[in-house]
């Protein structure tokens, strides 16, 4: 059979099977069933294919029509232009955490910035896309989980950052040695019930989505430990889930009443990112908790 014919079969698979994405998802299948970048697969098309090529290639249509992250069959995801190892213990960086990069970049711009933290780093993907962009930027890297910093390391060593970002394992902002500038964070913002709708939920990390009972538990608790982490003027930008834009408003207007807050929106008009900006003094809350400690 012609590499078109099985390329379309498999399409015609995952389609049934009600897979987004079925075209470019069996394309790169194919493509990594062969080993060929995109165009070299277009100039193949009329080529007939071994019985163990289109065996490996079905083989790998068997994981996906099982759920299967494409993404952890290949291990790998592309991600703000740079490629990601991945595997079952990171989340697979998704498009619109893209947006958490591109407001951390344009904040760099217009603030001095020496040094930024991506709390739950996972695969790297935020610290490393910033630190590839932002060559003098000193970057810290949290997460709780040991195995997903494996991954972090392995991806900081594929794309030379490994002496820019410091990896640090730890319950998000403890293990920060110093104050930063900014801190981003992509945390487990999913709320529990919510949790079974996730299609890839029993492949992802438990610990990556789970946000507790209303998806908000470990922001809050972020937002509790952030006052001794952010220098004053610094900036915290945290991804959020549908919906989830007023809670979290609200819940550090009244921890930060004099920062200001807004949400961003993605490019279809969802609120995706909120962005928190402390003035350049020390203030305190009702709490009376210091919400900046130190000098930029
Ligand atoms: C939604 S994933 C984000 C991964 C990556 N930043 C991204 O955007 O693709 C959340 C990450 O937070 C980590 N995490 C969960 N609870 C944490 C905690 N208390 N402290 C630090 N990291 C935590 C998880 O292990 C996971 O890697």
């Amino acid at each position: 059979m012609k590499v078109r014919e099985v390329l379309s079969q498999g399409r015609g698979a995952l389609i049934t099977a009600k897979i987004d994405d079925a075209s470019l998802e069996a394309e790169v299948l194919l493509r990594y069933a062969l080993g060929l970048k995109r165009v070299q697969l277009y100039l193949q098309l009329d080529r007939e294919l071994s019985f163990k090529e289109s065996e490996n290639f079905w083989q790998l249509i068997r994981l996906r029509l099982n759920n299967e992250p494409t993404a952890y069959i290949t291990g790998h995801r592309e991600f703000y232009g740079l490629d990601f190892d991945v595997d079952g213990n990171v989340l697979i960086p998704r498009p619109e955490s893209e947006l958490l990069v591109e407001t951390a970049l344009g904040l760099a711009l217009e603030y001095p910035m020496h040094t930024i933290a991506d709390v739950g780093t996972g695969s790297g993907a935020l610290a490393i896309s910033l630190a590839v962009t932002l060559p003098r930027v000193k970057i810290y890297a949290t997460d709780i989980s040991s195995s997903a910093l494996g991954v972090a390391q392995s991806n900081c060593q594929k794309h030379g950052v490994l002496n820019r970002i410091r990896l640090l394992q730890g319950d998000l902002l403890e293990p920060l040695p110093e104050p930063v500038n900014l801190i981003v964070a992509n945390l487990p913002y999913v709320r529990e019930e919510a949790l079974s709708q996730v299609n890839t939920r029993y492949f992802e990390p438990h610990l990556a989505l789970d946000g507790g009972p209303d998806g908000l538990e470990a922001i809050r608790r972020l937002g509790t430990q952030v006052g001794a982490k952010l220098r004053l003027g610094g900036g915290l930008l945290l991804e959020i889930g549908l919906d989830q834009g007023e809670a979290v408003m609200v819940f550090f207007r009244h921890l930060f009443p004099s920062a200001e807050i807004k949400l961003i929106p993605d490019g279809c008009g969802i609120d995706r990112v909120m962005s928190l900006l402390l003035p350049p003094a020390i203030l305190l809350t009702e709490s009376g908790v210091s919400n900046a400690v130190m000098l930029s």
